[in-house]
């Protein structure tokens, strides 16, 4: 444990990376946080599991030319946990906060090793309308991180997006291309605001070193909603292809999700999912804006990034 992995560049004389740790590097978000470390030349260091995959870092620091620090460790591992942030300043923490026993570790941890600085990524399933086990856990744990007496910083980021492992718009980009049609739920005059994982990570990284950001919360979104039919036609426009939209009724869908997610190993929706499209999904980033100058791209300026990444 605590061993300085190999670097990725050869470098015979070991550098420090031991005032930032990132927990969660090898997450979608992680890994652009990191590529924005690299980018500002801010060293670090990144706490990884002997099961962690490490080839995206790594070709990020060859990329880069700069090194990272990796050290063996694991959350529920408090010797680990400790040793891992021996010397460190500030801590940016990309674990889902709803692993309660994970984040109340680093939490004890980071206090008995009189670490003041910490960067939380909640996300902004705490503020749908709408009750649900999700959102409940991760209400509780933002409540823990300000009762932690640390000088947090809380990010919501909303529905992230921008390359192939996005999970969200490169699933929908790839399935369009594959079958030239896709199916929606509902009339599509929902609101969303998803925001470019880019801007999410840069939202990181200005955060870090600013006190104005100290104990607070912000959202951190896309520039401005659309609606859910306005952004098929923004997709339809930046892919230069057109494709056939089904719409299926809200309820219906999700009373059928519910029957199939009971028989499927491997559902491809969960009803929650269609359930939220209910609701407009808009979110305010004044605050953000003014604290750390956030602004975030347009949809159209994303997901024409998005595409040019898959097709590279
Ligand atoms: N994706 C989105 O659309 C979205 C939206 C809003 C907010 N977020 C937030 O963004 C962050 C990353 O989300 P994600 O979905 O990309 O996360 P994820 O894929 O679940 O990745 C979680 C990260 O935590 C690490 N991890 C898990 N258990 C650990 C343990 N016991 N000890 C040490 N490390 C551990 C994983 O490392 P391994 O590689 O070892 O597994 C991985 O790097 C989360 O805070 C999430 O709430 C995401």
């Amino acid at each position: 444990l605590n061993k300085i992995l190999p670097q990725a560049i050869n470098n015979k004389k070991q550098k420090r990376h031991d005032l930032i740790l990132v927990i969660g590097s090898t997450s979608f978000l992680g890994r652009y946080t990191c590529e924005m470390l690299l980018k500002r030349k801010l060293d670090f260091s990144c706490l990884v599991r002997s099961s962690s995959s490490l080839d995206a870092l790594y070709s990020l620091s060859r990329k880069h030319e700069r090194d990272i620090g990796f050290v063996y460790g694991d959350l529920r591992d408090m010797d680990s946990l400790h040793r891992a942030l021996d010397g460190i300043e500030s801590v940016i923490y990309l674990v889902r906060l709803e692993y309660r026993d994970l984040l109340d570790n680093l939490i004890s941890a980071a206090k008995r090793r009189g670490i003041g600085r910490v960067l939380f990524i909640s996300s902004t399933t705490v503020l749908v309308p709408a009750e649900n086990d999700l959102k409940r856990e991760k209400m509780e744990s933002e409540e823990a991180v300000r009762r932690s007496g640390l000088d947090y910083t809380i990010l919501r980021p909303s529905m992230i997006y921008g390359d192939k492992d996005d999970n969200n718009f490169s699933r929908m980009v790839s399935f369009i291309k594959r079958r030239g049609f896709f199916v929606t739920f509902g009339n599509g005059s929902n609101l969303i605001q998803p925001v470019y994982v880019e801007d999410a990570a840069r939202a990181i990284v200005d955060c870090l070193d600013n006190p104005l950001t100290y104990k607070k919360s912000y959202e951190v979104s896309g520039a401005a909603p659309l609606s859910y039919s306005e952004m098929l036609k923004t997709v339809r426009k930046k892919l230069g292809k057109d494709f056939r939209t089904f719409r299926l009724p809200l309820s219906i869908s999700e009373a059928a999700l519910w029957v199939l997610n009971r028989i499927s190993k491997k559902p491809i929706l969960h009803p929650d999912q269609v359930r939220r499209m209910r609701f407009d999904k808009t979110y305010d980033i004044t605050a953000a804006r003014k604290d750390f100058s956030y602004e975030p791209v347009t949809f159209e300026e994303g997901i024409e990034r998005l595409i040019q990444r898959m097709q590279k």
